[in-house]
């Protein structure tokens, strides 16, 4: 055996940070928010935590500033082995968060990068829980203790976790947006389908009742004041997707009247290049909606730990990229220096490291159309 096959092990295994398990789910170690010109933002959604995470690892050595959890960071109200949901208490939600607490692959991230985080249905507390769920108030303390939120955050006292951020010097702001999809949320309206059909998919259908709420009002006033913020690239997140809205999933087109809520006050703010991304299906596209009135981007990254081929099947006008139905986390990588102007690449990125697809759009082509 050649000395370097022996010694270059050793050291890796040196290299592991010590996988200590925490005390508590906020006594772990985690690396603070950067401070200079972001690059490189990694976001990711859905997955299980009494399951190997290794992408959480392919995640962190591609070194991006920032992660995004956009939602089912774990699956609290759901049994994988029995393959059966069961209703949550406050202890099984901080039994659940320590598995994830413990995990070293999870360690592995949140030692090395940055992670800022908002919630979906599973991380929540229940597949179907919204403004009314019971534990709506614990669950928001032991999501917020777990993701290391300071005590006198203005997010320990606003309703919802919801949260926004802007990152690096004057000429290359690139502000953050996390939408609280879940806190707010009124059930969508259900689909008529045939006795016994079950599934995600055409489960819901659109409501354009005026009183349907998705982001309570609370939210949007907050938003509202976000989106006057000049910044040189804004990122809107959301657990749901936000553009596509054919599978009736959990999307924002259930709720029709606040996607063109958004969608309005987007364009009638100041003139901010702005890139949307979610979560949720269970595999990577990118959705484009480009008419006379409305000029956007959804980048949806779902899968960390499980995927599902069927929802990538269903139909998408607006997808422009994928469907990839592998294992993913979405990568965005920021050129200031471009001959162009500042540009982004999106890109899928696989378990392996490799890129399924990627696409480059220059900031001014992700300005609102006026
Ligand atoms: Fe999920």
């Amino acid at each position: 055996m050649k000395l370097a096959q022996f010694i270059i092990p050793v050291i890796a295994f040196i290299m592991q940070p010590i996988i200590v398990p925490a005390q508590s789910i906020d006594d772990q170690s985690v690396k603070t928010l950067p401070t200079g010109t972001i690059t490189r933002i990694a976001f990711g959604s859905c997955a299980f935590q009494s399951v190997p995470q290794p992408i959480f690892r392919t995640v962190a050595n591609r070194k991006p500033d920032l992660y995004l959890s956009l939602g089912d960071a774990i699956y609290a109200d759901y049994d994988l082995k029995k393959k059966i949901p069961y209703d949550v208490t406050r202890q099984t939600l901080l039994r659940e968060w320590k598995i994830l607490a413990d995990s070293p692959d999870w360690q592995y991230l949140s030692s090395r990068v940055a992670v800022m985080a908002t919630w979906d249905n599973h991380d929540y507390g229940h597949y179907q829980a919204g403004e009314a769920f019971s534990l709506k108030k614990e669950s928001k303390k032991i999501f917020l203790d777990f993701f290391s939120e300071p005590d006198n955050s203005i997010r320990r006292q606003s309703a919802g976790i919801y949260d926004a951020k802007i990152f690096g010097p004057d000429n290359k702001r690139v502000q953050i947006i996390l939408l609280d999809t879940r806190s707010f949320k009124m059930l969508p309206k259900l689909a008529q389908r045939p006795e016994g059909s079950g599934g995600s998919l055409g489960k819901f259908t659109p409501n354009s009742d005026p009183d349907a709420r998705l982001l309570g009002d609370a939210q949007w006033k907050w938003l509202e004041k976000e989106l006057k913020k000049p910044v040189q690239l804004r990122i809107i997140a959301s657990s749901t997707q936000i553009i596509a809205d054919q599978k009736h999933m959990d999307e924002w087109g259930n709720f029709p009247l606040e996607r063109k809520k958004l969608f309005d006050l987007i364009n009638n703010s100041f003139n901010s290049p702005t890139l949307l991304l979610s979560g949720n299906v269970h595999f990577s596209e990118i959705s484009e909606l480009k008419t006379k009135d409305y000029n956007l981007i959804d980048f949806t990254s779902s899968g960390l730990t499980h995927t599902n081929d069927t929802y990538a099947q269903a139909t998408n006008k607006y997808r422009i990229k994928g469907p990839f139905s592998d294992l993913n986390f979405g990568f965005i990588e920021i050129d200031w220096e471009d001959d162009n102007g500042p540009s982004i690449t999106l890109q899928a990125i696989g378990l392996d490291g490799t890129v399924a697809y990627s696409l480059k759009k220059n900031f001014n082509a992700l300005s609102m159309v006026k």
